[in-house]
């Protein structure tokens, strides 16, 4: 059975964990603050990172950091991952949905600006699967109207946008390293910015609040939770960053084979593909009402001829949380037929390309049976 995703865990990923673990130092210490600085020397820019526990709670350190909270409203895509909206719900804020384009999955500058109003604090632009969202017209917009522009970028580790990393610019990025990223950590994340002010804030929410004076005396001046990454994940995370671009060099080349090698059909829509894109995952859209079909019962066929598949994702707005807000079907026909329609094909490094060109003979085998 081909998955549709699986780490890239090597022997060096496992000695890298191991050395840790024989140190006598196994949570937070040297290994994060060297991973922290590779991360900021990857990125490029003028950014400092800090690591966290997830991208969960990068991000909602950083709503908290900017004192983002009751009465504020924060603009989220409808499509992405739950946690882009739940982290403003726990911030005390209003998620206020926007849709996204069919082919890219991701928001731009337009729908922002239709959904502004006088409480809009925050927008939280997605990079949806590893495709940088048009980011020139968003921060002209952010800076406009006084908004905080806070990149959720936990699907875009590696990703370019407009000759540099998305991370590198200096507003407040987020990255996740869950398995199925593009480098991982087990779980873990990270926050980059150039923001000085911000870091030392989100230090301190980091870690229970705390901060030490320069005689070691501690203090906590606000209150902080418990988000750090402990040194054993930080070492997998320095050696699998050494490999990031290899990786995805290779997640480029599998999905350029999909781009060619995809069957031709009516119902079959392929992903939007450019330069910058670092293939997170391969999300088509199939019709499979037009099939007279079920996406489950699709699945199965392709999961009878070996091959795994995802759902990546429902919109977000029809959760029930989020219907409790108000919210309901038709507010946003592009993340619903995404929702409706999408389906993720496998596509990691251990891939070989003659692993696309299975699934894609399998994908025609089931679009025409
Ligand atoms: C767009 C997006 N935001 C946030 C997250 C949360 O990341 P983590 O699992 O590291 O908390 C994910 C995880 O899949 C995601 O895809």
């Amino acid at each position: 059975m081909l998955p549709f995703t699986r780490p890239t865990l090597t022997e060096q990923d496992e000695q890298a964990v191991l050395e840790v673990m024989r140190s006598g130092w196994i949570t937070t210490g040297p290994k994060v603050l060297a991973f922290e600085q590779a991360l900021a020397d990857y990125l490029g820019g003028d950014v400092t990172v800090r690591a966290f526990n997830s991208a969960t709670s990068a991000l909602e350190a950083v709503l908290l950091a900017t004192g983002i909270g009751p009465g504020d409203e924060v603009i989220v895509p409808a499509m992405s991952f739950t946690a882009t909206a739940n982290v403003v719900v726990r911030a005390g804020a209003r998620p206020v949905f926007v849709d996204v384009d069919l082919d890219s999955r991701n928001t731009d500058a337009d729908y922002v600006e239709a959904a502004l109003t006088p409480r809009t604090r925050a927008v939280i632009p997605v990079h949806f699967a590893g495709l940088s969202v048009d980011m020139a017209p968003l921060r002209d917009l952010a800076e406009h109207h006084r908004l905080l522009l806070l990149e959720d970028a936990a699907q875009a580790i590696g990703t370019r946008h407009a000759g540099r990393h998305t991370g590198s610019s200096g507003n407040p990025t987020c990255f996740s390293f869950h398995p199925n990223k593009n480098i991982t950590t087990i779980e873990g994340g990270a926050v980059a910015t150039d923001d000085a002010a911000l870091i030392r804030r989100l230090e301190r929410i980091r870690f229970h609040g705390i901060e030490r004076n320069t005689d070691g005396d501690m203090n906590v001046p606000l209150w902080g939770g418990k988000m750090n990454l402990p040194d054993m994940h930080a070492a997998l995370g320095l050696s699998q960053l050494a490999r990031l671009d290899a990786f995805n060099r290779k997640r480029r080349k599998l999905a350029e084979r999909y781009l060619e090698q995809l069957p031709v059909h009516d119902a079959l829509h392929p992903p939007e593909g450019g330069p910058g894109h670092s293939w997170h995952m391969f999300c088509v859209r199939v019709d499979y009402g037009a099939l007279g079909t079920t996406r489950a019962a699709f699945q199965q066929a392709l999961a009878d001829r070996d091959i795994g598949s995802g759902v990546h994702y429902p919109a977000m707005h029809l959760f029930g949380l989020y219907r409790s807000h108000g919210y309901a079907p038709g507010d946003f026909p592009h993340a619903e037929a995404i929702g409706e329609q999408t389906l993720t094909l496998p596509l990691f490094p251990g891939m070989a390309v003659e692993d696309v060109d299975k699934v894609c003979v399998a994908l025609e085998e089931v679009l025409n049976d």
